[in-house]
């Protein structure tokens, strides 16, 4: 049998890492993870005993497409306590991860054929999602002055149909602060193509807080998940504010692709939102993470970095060091015993010449991957 020509993608360059270091770890070797981009801590501890307790007496069929009620009103809540924002819960849909709501979103906004820009460096499934369903992604380069955010200007002559946008961005870690955001939005608007808002990473912030695009326009998507904030990765819950009028669009949609997200994730979600004091635990650590890798990658040889207002990403510069960032990733795994990311997933232009360096995991693992950093670019002649 043949496959289609759209579902010919680039692997997501991180899974293959990742697979490489469980080999290297089932190989009995030791491996300190810094390429994925996930906590190392589980979903809260009283979320994980609500579902315990639900399991009981519930038979966690099908949900309703658009999520559990109670979530959806609980996550509109959210917008009041981290934005001052008073949002409609008909307008929240769950969706299975952040990766469901793209495709929920890509196909609701766009015919086959549209073109949907991208900043480069970015998140590399926006791309592989939009070419399997016969979308067209137009990367768009970025610079370092507009802190690796796409600009309005950078809209000029590319006939798109949408723009999305990460804040803060994977891998950079940049934030669009309200005037970027609006200049976008605006530029957007003016031009009569989608907004599209990748929102994943706030409350991982470490300044400022980020700005969501619904504090400025309500005819916007903004995509968010409970993968990060509230180390939920691996429970595949995440949720999309829409305009009132495409609910009923994304609704049917929702139903036939994914009938609904999974019942006992959404419970865990539910619960999560009430355990602040335990989400800030984890957000102490990433402060302290994101201190010591700026502190200890430049000794490594490391230096081309910018401090992240968010996420837990160090994007490097290693061009001086290699052309090949894919054969160097997989040289500081086979040598150095750390998985990092090669930049080519995230930018297939300069990604030659980047590393990304993830912080998520625990504070002895990022002093143990530093002091294996060090010692690897010590004797490699380039740190
Ligand atoms: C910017 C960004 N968006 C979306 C995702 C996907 O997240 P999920 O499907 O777990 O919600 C990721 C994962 O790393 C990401 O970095």
């Amino acid at each position: 049998m043949k496959t289609s020509s759209r579902s010919v993608v680039d692997p997501f360059i991180v899974m293959d890492v990742m697979e490489a270091a469980r080999a290297a770890e089932e190989a009995g070797r030791h491996i300190i993870h810094m390429e994925v981009g996930q906590p190392g801590s589980p979903a809260p501890k009283a979320a994980r005993a609500a579902l315990s307790a639900a399991m009981q007496d519930q038979a966690m069929g099908y949900t309703v497409a658009l999520g559990l009620p109670q979530l959806r009103a609980r996550i509109a809540r959210l917008y009041k306590e981290w934005y001052g924002i008073t949002l409609d819960p008909a307008r929240v849909i769950v969706t299975p991860g952040s990766s469901g709501a793209f495709i929920l979103a890509f196909t609701t906004l766009f015919d086959a054929g549209a073109r949907v820009g991208l900043g480069e460096p970015g998140y590399p499934s926006y791309k592989q999602i939009l070419s399997a369903l016969d979308l067209q992604p137009i990367g768009i380069q970025t610079s370092a002055q507009n802190r690796l955010q796409p600009v309005a200007a950078d809209l000029a002559g590319l006939d798109l149909d949408g723009l999305i946008v990460a804040s803060p961005a994977n891998p950079s870690g940049t934030m669009l602060d309200r005037g970027a955001m609006q200049g976008l939005i605006g530029a957007c608007a003016d031009q009569g193509i989608s907004f599209i808002s990748d929102e994943i990473y706030h409350g991982i912030q470490y300044g400022s807080r980020a700005v969501s695009a619904l504090e400025i326009s309500d005819d916007v998507y903004v995509i968010n998940s409970f993968s990060k904030y509230f180390s939920m990765t691996g429970w595949r819950v995440g949720w999309m504010i829409v305009p009132k009028d495409h609910v009923r669009v994304i609704e049917r949609l929702a139903q036939n692709m994914f009938i609904c997200p999974s019942h006992a994730s959404q419970i865990v979600a539910l619960h999560a939102m009430e355990c602040g004091d335990e989400l800030q635990g984890n957000m102490a650590i990433y402060t302290e993470n994101r201190r010591l890798m700026l502190e200890g990658l430049p000794k490594c040889g490391f230096d081309k970095i910018a401090p992240p207002d968010g996420a837990f990403y160090i994007y490097a510069d290693v061009s001086d060091i290699t052309d090949d960032s894919r054969a160097f990733a997989a040289e500081i795994l086979d040598q150095a015993g750390v998985a990092v990311t090669p930049g080519l997933d995230f930018d297939h232009v300069r990604g030659v010449g980047t590393l990304r360096f993830s912080y998520a995991r625990a504070t002895e693992d990022i002093v143990e991957g530093l002091a294996r950093l060090q010692a690897f670019m010590g004797k490699r002649g380039t740190g």
